[in-house]
Parts: C-alpha cells; sequence; structure tokens
C-alpha cells in the first residue's frame, strides 16, 4: 500500500504542529517549524489501535495510514501509536487484531515536543537517543539540527531497519545503530544532549560516559509502582544533576532482548496476616500522580496490580518480590481497610508517605529533585525542604 502524496498530509502536519503550540507543548519556532515539515505518516505505515472486546480484554486493531483519509488524521492527532507488540505475547484474535504487549510505538506528539523543548538543543549540538522505534523523533531532531548530529540506537534490528528507510525518504540520514542504548556506549564520542524514548529504573552509567560537562538528559525514570520524566545536567565531575519536568509522560521500559519482555515473576504470595483500618484508600493512590510516584521511590522494588476475589469484588494491590503483599479495595463499605500478608511494614510505608505528602501540602511531582552520583548511585528529594530518600543502586 503506498503512502499519500505529501500535498495530501501537509494541512495535517500543519494542523498538528499549531495543535501542539496552542497546548502550550511546543515553545519555540524551531520546534514548531520541525512538527510542521516531517511527515509523521511515513513513519507510521501501520499501527495498532487500543480496543477492549467484550470480556474487558484490550485487543490491538490493526490500522494502516495510508488506506484513508480517516486513517491519515488519525496519525496526525495528538496520540500514542503502537507500532510493535512482543511476539511472545500476541496473539491474533481476528483477521486484523491482536492481544499483547507493545515493544515500539510512535509516542504521544505533545510528549515528545514537551520533552524535546526540555532538552534545549542549540544549533551544532550533538545529540544521541536511546529508543529509536519509528524513526519520527530522530527525523524531527535531524530537522531541527542535521542528520548528521543526530545519533538514535534501538535493541530491535528490524525497527531500525524500517526507520532507516522512512528517515531516507524523507532525506535524513542520522547515525542509527542497534544495541542496548543502556549498555553499549556509542562509537562516536560525547554527546551535547542524550533523550530517551524508553524508561529505565535509574540513569545508566553509559549515558554518563557518553556525556560531557553541560550535557543535558532527558529521560523517563520508571520504578514498579510510577514513573517520571527528569531532565539533568551532567557536571564535570560526573554528577547528574536536575529534577522531575512538568511534563508527565510514561514509556515502556527498556529492555535485554530486541523483540521481546521477559515474563513477570510472580513469587509465591505470603498467606492473610490480617485486615485493619487504613488511611490510604485505593482512589487516594489512583488519583493523586505525585504521591505515587513518591511511592514509588519510597517503595522502589513494590508494583501495584488489581486483585480479583472469588466473589469478583477488585482491589488495589502493592506488592513486592519478597511474597509481601497488602491491598484495599477499589469501592465498597470496606474501602477504609487494607487486608495484608508478609512483611507489616509494606502499608505502613504507604501511610506514613501519604501523611508526608498532606503534610507537605500535596507537592506537584515536578517538586522533587533528581541527583545520580557519578559512583552511580541516585537520590530523589523534595526542593523546597531538602527531605531526602536513597535509591537502590540498580
Ligand atoms: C516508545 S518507543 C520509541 C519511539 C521513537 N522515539 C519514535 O519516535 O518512534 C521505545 C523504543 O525503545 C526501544 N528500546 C527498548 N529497549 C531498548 C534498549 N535497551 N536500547 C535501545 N532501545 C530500546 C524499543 O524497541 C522501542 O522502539
Amino acid at each position: 500500500m503506498s503512502a499519500p502524496p505529501l500535498d495530501q498530509a501537509r494541512p495535517y502536519m500543519t494542523a498538528l504542529a499549531d495543535e501542539l503550540a496552542a497546548a502550550g507543548a511546543i515553545r519555540t519556532g524551531p520546534w514548531a517549524a520541525a512538527f510542521g515539515h516531517v511527515p509523521r505518516h511515513l513513519f507510521v505505515p501501520r499501527w495498532f489501535a487500543p480496543e477492549t472486546d467484550h470480556k474487558g480484554i484490550t485487543v490491538w486493531r490493526e490500522h494502516h495510514g495510508a488506506a484513508t483519509a480517516d486513517a491519515l488524521a488519525a496519525v496526525y492527532r495528538d496520540q500514542t501509536l503502537v507500532t510493535a507488540l512482543d511476539p511472545d505475547t500476541a496473539e491474533q484474535v481476528d483477521d486484523t487484531a491482536w492481544t499483547g504487549i507493545p515493544t515500539s510505538s510512535s509516542t504521544l506528539p505533545s510528549l515528545m515536543a514537551g520533552m524535546l523543548e526540555d532538552l534545549s538543543v542549540e544549533d551544532g549540538h550533538r545529540v544521541l537517543e536511546i529508543g529509536t522505534g519509528t524513526g519520527y523523533n530522530a527525523a524531527l531532531l535531524s530537522a531541527r539540527l542535521g542528520g548528521h548530529l543526530v545519533h538514535s540506537v534501538d535493541i530491535d534490528p528490524a525497527l531500525v531497519d524500517q526507520a532507516q528507510r522512512a528517515l531516507s525518504s524523507v532525506g535524513f540520514t542520522p547515525q542509527l545503530t542497534t544495541g542496548d542504548g543502556t549498555r553499549t556506549s556509542s562509537p562516536v564520542g560525547r554527546f551535547d544532549r542524550i533523550i530517551a524514548t524508553c524508561s529505565v529504573p535509574s540513569i545508566p552509567a553509559a549515558w554518563i560516559e557518553q556525556s560531557r560537562p553541560g550535557t543535558i538528559l532527558v529521560a523517563d525514570v520508571a520504578l514498579g509502582i510510577e514513573g517520571g520524566l527528569v531532565r539533568l545536567e551532567v557536571d564535570a565531575r560526573g554528577r547528574a544533576l536536575g529534577r522531575f519536568t512538568t511534563n508527565a509522560g510514561r514509556f515502556m521500559a527498556a529492555r535485554g532482548e530486541a523483540r521481546t519482555y521477559p515474563a513477570p515473576q510472580r513469587p509465591e504470595r505470603a498467606a492473610e496476616t490480617g485486615t485493619r483500618p487504613s488511611t490510604v484508600t485505593a482512589d487516594d493512590i489512583r488519583g493523586n500522580y505525585a504521591f505515587r510516584l513518591l511511592l514509588a521511590l519510597r517503595l522502589p522494588k513494590a508494583e501495584t496490580v488489581y486483585h480479583v476475589d472469588d466473589a469478583g469484588a477488585m482491589s488495589l494491590q502493592i506488592q513486592t518480590a519478597d511474597g509481601s503483599w497488602a491491598r484495599t479495595p477499589l469501592a465498597g463499605q470496606r474501602s477504609e481497610t487494607v487486608t495484608y500478608g508478609g512483611e507489616a511494614e509494606l502499608w505502613a510505608t504507604v501511610e506514613d508517605t501519604w501523611r508526608w505528602w498532606n503534610d507537605a501540602a500535596r507537592p506537584t511531582h515536578d517538586s522533587f529533585g533528581y541527583a545520580r552520583e557519578a559512583a552511580g548511585h541516585a537520590y530523589v528529594w523534595h526542593l523546597p525542604d531538602g527531605t531526602r530518600w536513597n535509591l537502590p543502586t540498580t
């Protein structure tokens, strides 16, 4: 299926750039020009849109960007477009739909624009991107800086291949490589700016090695419960220091395999120990991003899942790799209780964090600083009063 001519797409490209500027995601002329110039549909000839089937399961419906004017319009909406599914989890449910875990996407344009603005590039800067994906972001960087200053790496060789073809078709020639961008250092030296479009639990040493004093890193630091975008500046001692940004987008995790994520380890859960009143409800956790982020920083080894009991009632459960868990119902009379098993401190930390966050007048996520010391350990602190939490070294 051939792509629609550029002339047909041009009004959509302009409209997207205008929309992102009106929303405040694009803040400067050069990025407005780049978004108005790069044809997203050539980087996303095919994507999967989420649908919920009759059992409440998410299925991914295949779409083609060239098929209809509606499909072309869809590519230029401010939405994430999933472009690859993990073959180990993808199961075809009908002619054009699959279940499965996404392994690549063209990121939400407003999030891309916000991150590119936060990167504060200037003419002549060399930029490294981790997570080439479709190549659309590499194309925007190339439009802004010139392809010779852009280097992008993805772990999946098939994606790098497709991105390379799409980039060449619009005349961009950034340097693309295949590999684990969290481990390998690029052979081409140091960069002025590093942007990661896959999340990491901590800033990898490889990124510091590829920085120079003054390099700015923009990345999603994701722990089990939540994650957030940080903007850090590397200093002469190899320390990366900065804060969570006002953007609040999330990215798929960096992985070690080209096309699949490892199956999650689910340890045996500890036996139920009791139920007691709780000062924190599931709504408190679900409805407050900054609190969830803080909780993730306080409980970096924990994750949240939904638990359904035999009667079909749903709870929000926090669990850790040692088998401990604590859950609180999503609704109903018992929504101010917690039931738990294993380490009792788990929920005590949730309640302590809730108390701290409320006492501190519910600070937003961008009120927290983030630092990675040259030796690798990282910490987060509340900028107004310096309260600090150390993060585990990963
Ligand atoms: C959200 S997509 C990137 C979107 C991309 N920047 C674009 O404009 O289309 C995340 C990408 O990170 C890649 N990725 C995951 N783990 C990686 C790793 N360890 N090193 C490099 N790339 C990785 C995935 O294959 C995926 O293509």
